[in-house]
């Protein structure tokens, strides 16, 4: 039997999942169990390197985070599911990969240059900030990741693992494979705005809610802008509306709203409607899970403690490899 390729990825605590994040990483994490020996992680290491300032919803975000996993499909059984800061083992191998890491790597990483900008309210001009892909190396080479499922904006760090894991290699023997990339589809899904949907812009529907807060966020959706009265005829092409029905409604139902809309024969508050229904219907069985999950903290926290164990034994090893390696 040949051995599973080994997988891991994480997540930030910095907020409850919404449908983009479903549909983006979470699906992709969820189909990759099935396959691979995955690791995912919440990192809240990785959170404190912008949020230093206000730390209290660290941890609150990461209990929402197990439970958002849990109700979407991840699986204990399948996957080693865990939180960064209690495997010690990632901050040592941080520590030993910040002494051979070259500077200027991490000042030229586009991510670095990007969020300094985006996030010119908070003062990003710390070492941790600066090291945060080190941090990120070590996440993943610590457990001789073969493949890191990422979004686009995580490539470049993925990158500069494979350089310090290379250079590390180089200064002391072949310790670590070089993990790849594995680039995640973003799913165009659009906020209620049309916007991307993203919790900054307040314009995204959550896993964690409920049948009637979904209704009433949809019943607030734009829809398509030059469509002023319910007799003017619409044009699906340019309606997120539609784009979520093209999602989740059933063929018949797509047709049908695309033919009505152009002849005014259906109006928006009708149409959005049935959207909702056939939304709320298809998540109805992560609401569900995440209830079940939620109404159970001990469990969660059960199952988070016997994924500790387990990615602990392996970062145990890789460590007592990488002391030989650097003699120290
Ligand atoms: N930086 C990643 C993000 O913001 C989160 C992360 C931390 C991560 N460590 C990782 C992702 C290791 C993949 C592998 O999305
Ligand atoms: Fe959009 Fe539906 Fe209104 Fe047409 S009827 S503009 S598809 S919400």
């Amino acid at each position: 039997m040949t051995k599973k390729k080994r997988i891991l990825s994480g997540m930030r605590p910095t907020g409850p999942l919404h449908l983009g994040n479903l549909h983006g990483a979470l699906s992709n994490w969820i189909k990759m169990q099935e396959e691979y020996d995955c690791f995912f992680f919440i990192a809240d290491w990785h959170a404190l390197t912008s949020d230093y300032e206000k730390t209290g919803k660290i941890s609150l975000y990461s209990s929402e985070m197990m439970i958002d996993w849990l109700g979407a499909g991840l699986s204990p059984e399948k996957s080693s599911l865990f939180i960064q800061s209690n495997i010690k083992e990632h901050a040592e191998l941080f520590l030993i990969l910040s002494m051979i890491t070259p500077v200027p790597w991490l000042e030229r990483n586009p991510t670095y240059k990007d969020q300094i900008v985006q996030l010119s309210n908070k003062d990003l001009s710390t070492f941790g900030f600066l090291g945060y892909p080190v941090l990120q190396a070590a996440d993943i080479i610590i457990y001789k990741a073969d493949g890191v499922p990422v979004g686009v904006d995580q490539v470049p760090h993925v990158e500069i693992t494979r350089e310090i894991a290379r250079r590390f290699n180089y200064l002391y023997g072949e310790v670590f494979p070089e993990p790849k990339a594995i680039l995640t589809e973003t799913p165009k899904i659009l906020g209620l705005d049309r916007r991307k949907m993203s919790k900054s812009y307040n314009n995204a529907i959550y896993l964690s809610d409920s049948a009637k807060d979904i209704a009433t966020k949809i019943s607030r959706m734009i829809t398509d802008p030059n469509r002023a009265r319910k007799n003017d005829p619409g044009d699906p092409d340019v309606c997120n509306v539609f784009d979520f029905h093209k999602r989740y409604s059933d063929q018949n139902t797509i047709n049908t709203i695309n033919e009505e809309c152009r002849k005014a024969g259906i109006g928006c508050v009708d149409c959005k409607k049935i959207m909702s229904k056939n939304l709320i219907n298809f998540i109805k069985p992560v609401y569900e899970k995440r209830e079940y999950y939620k109404a159970k903290p001990d469990l969660v926290k059960s199952i988070f403690m016997d994924g500790s164990e387990k990615a602990r034994k392996v970062a145990r090893q890789t460590m007592a490899e990488v002391r030989e390696a650097v003699k120290i």
